[in-house]
């Protein structure tokens, strides 16, 4: 084989729940900020189709889970829809939401797949958002409680938790650039939105560390590698930047327990430090994670500024340098995203040269296609240009490996097609295709025969 992976290396694929669970009003579930947002402006979503019409996995899992099993996966992460299991984001419990995750999670394990569970992948209950969202302490509070609640119901099960997903997606849609709810545009907002959430995630932590539980916790980041146009000053400082924006905003305090100083000297500089109290910034220091998950799709790629800001131009992140297109790069030109397979291996190496070679997995790595079913072909989706996608990342993350990275496993992005936020089902991912005009009929894709294959083999 060309590149066998150690024994036990994690196989598998990763979903949210509000991408694949369905059933948005159905089980005792209370609204979160994207049923919410549909009802609001269905025009903003692909094809007017929202998120009661993503794979139905709620009445399907037994099917699914099958599936998976046959697919060659040993782990499998999923999140956990906050508002499924606490309708108003905190009080009382809804007793059915216990149920589905309690039998979700026996059906993995009787299927000798590892739960991977996610605590919070965007989903924001309605309540807690009306009360200020992620804006306000209450819901650093209640994530607290509802991460406590999970762990008592489900750790003597789930062995590998997280407990954000892309925790900066949130502070990027929904504060910054207008993808995700409450769509405000406001850079102090979102650095506040920014800090309680790593305020979140350490009281999560904080709780399972109490709780003595035998497991692992982590969190899953999507790491974009800046890389600057040349080696001139101007173009690496830029690079620095938007990478202490957008990686190292959440990479550093989870894993070496601080702040970018870069960053926090551009906040402090822009007058737009958070709101913080006494004991916040001891609370993220001392509860580092024990396994980090990293999203891999793409690279960012980045020079100086070439013109300087309008003062009345709102502050962004893009006030601090500019994007750039490198002539001549791969794209995946059925989706408009840049394929470098690089990228996963140097963001492996920072994490063995920089944080400690923490124990990593890849957490989500996976290629868009719109309008795929024109590679249908004798009933089934032929798509060599993903298997290929995954083989060129896979080369790179086992290079990393014999190079010494901690990376115990790849999960890719995603079993079956499934509901993206406002893309909804625009750009399909999965290694299994689901047709929406026929009761949402799953078909295995091409690549999904491929990875079983590499699974089953534990390399290729
Ligand atoms: C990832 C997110 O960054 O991108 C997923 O974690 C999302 O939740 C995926 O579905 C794909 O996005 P898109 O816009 O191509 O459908």
């Amino acid at each position: 084989m060309e590149c066998c992976f150690p024994d036990g290396f994690w196989w598998g694929s990763a979903t949210s729940a509000t991408q694949s669970e369905g059933a948005a009003r159905d089980g005792g579930k209370g609204k979160n900020v994207w049923d919410h947002w549909f009802e609001l402006e269905p025009n903003r979503f692909y094809n007017g189709v929202g998120p009661d019409r993503a794979p139905q996995f709620y009445y399907r899992y037994k099917e699914d889970i099958a599936l998976m099993k046959e697919l060659g996966h040993n782990s499998f992460r999923f999140s956990i829809s906050w508002s499924r299991l606490f309708p108003q984001g905190d009080g009382e419990i809804n007793k059915q939401g216990v149920a589905f995750y309690n039998d979700v999670i026996d059906t993995l394990l009787d299927h000798g797949i590892e739960p991977f569970v996610c605590l919070y992948h965007f989903d924001t209950p309605l309540a807690l958002q009306e009360r200020g969202g992620w804006e306000s302490r209450e819901t650093v509070e209640a994530f607290a409680r509802y991460a406590e609640t999970c762990f008592r119901l489900f750790g003597d099960r789930v062995k590998k938790w997280f407990t954000h997903n892309e925790p900066i997606a949130v502070v990027e849609g929904g504060y910054l650039y207008d993808f995700q709810y409450p769509n405000v545009v406001d850079f102090r907002r979102a650095v506040q939105v920014g800090f309680h959430l790593t305020l979140a995630h350490a009281r999560a932590v904080q709780a399972y560390r109490e709780g003595g539980y035998d497991g692992q916790i982590g969190i899953i980041l999507n790491q974009m590698p800046a890389y600057p146009r040349s080696q001139h000053p101007a173009d690496v400082k830029a690079g620095r930047i938007a990478d202490a924006f957008f990686n190292r905003s959440f990479l550093d305090p989870v894993v070496r327990g601080e702040f970018p100083e870069e960053l926090v000297e551009i906040l402090r500089l822009h007058d737009a430090l958070p709101v913080m109290r006494e004991g916040d910034l001891e609370l993220i220091r001392s509860h580092p994670i024990d396994l980090l998950g990293v999203n891999y799709y793409h690279p960012r790629r980045v020079k100086a500024k070439e013109h300087v800001p309008h003062p009345d131009a709102p502050l962004l992140p893009e006030h601090f340098f500019d994007h750039y297109e490198m002539p001549g790069r791969k794209m995946n030109v059925y989706r408009g995203w840049e394929i470098y397979e690089k990228g996963i291996y140097d963001i492996l190496m920072n994490l063995k040269e920089n944080y400690g070679n923490i124990p990593c997995f890849v957490s989500e790595n996976g290629m868009g296609v719109q309008d795929e079913h024109r590679f249908l072909r004798d009933g089934m989706i032929h798509d060599d240009y993903r298997i290929e996608f995954f083989r060129e990342h896979l080369k790179w993350v086992h290079k990393a490996l014999q190079e010494g990275c901690n990376v115990k496993g790849y999960h890719v992005w995603t079993f079956m097609d499934n509901w993206s936020w406002i893309n909804a089902y625009k750009n399909r991912y999965g290694l299994v295709a689901v047709d929406l005009d026929n009761d949402y009929r799953r078909t295995v894709k091409k690549s999904g025969l491929w990875f079983k294959q590499v699974a089953e083999n534990n390399g290729f």
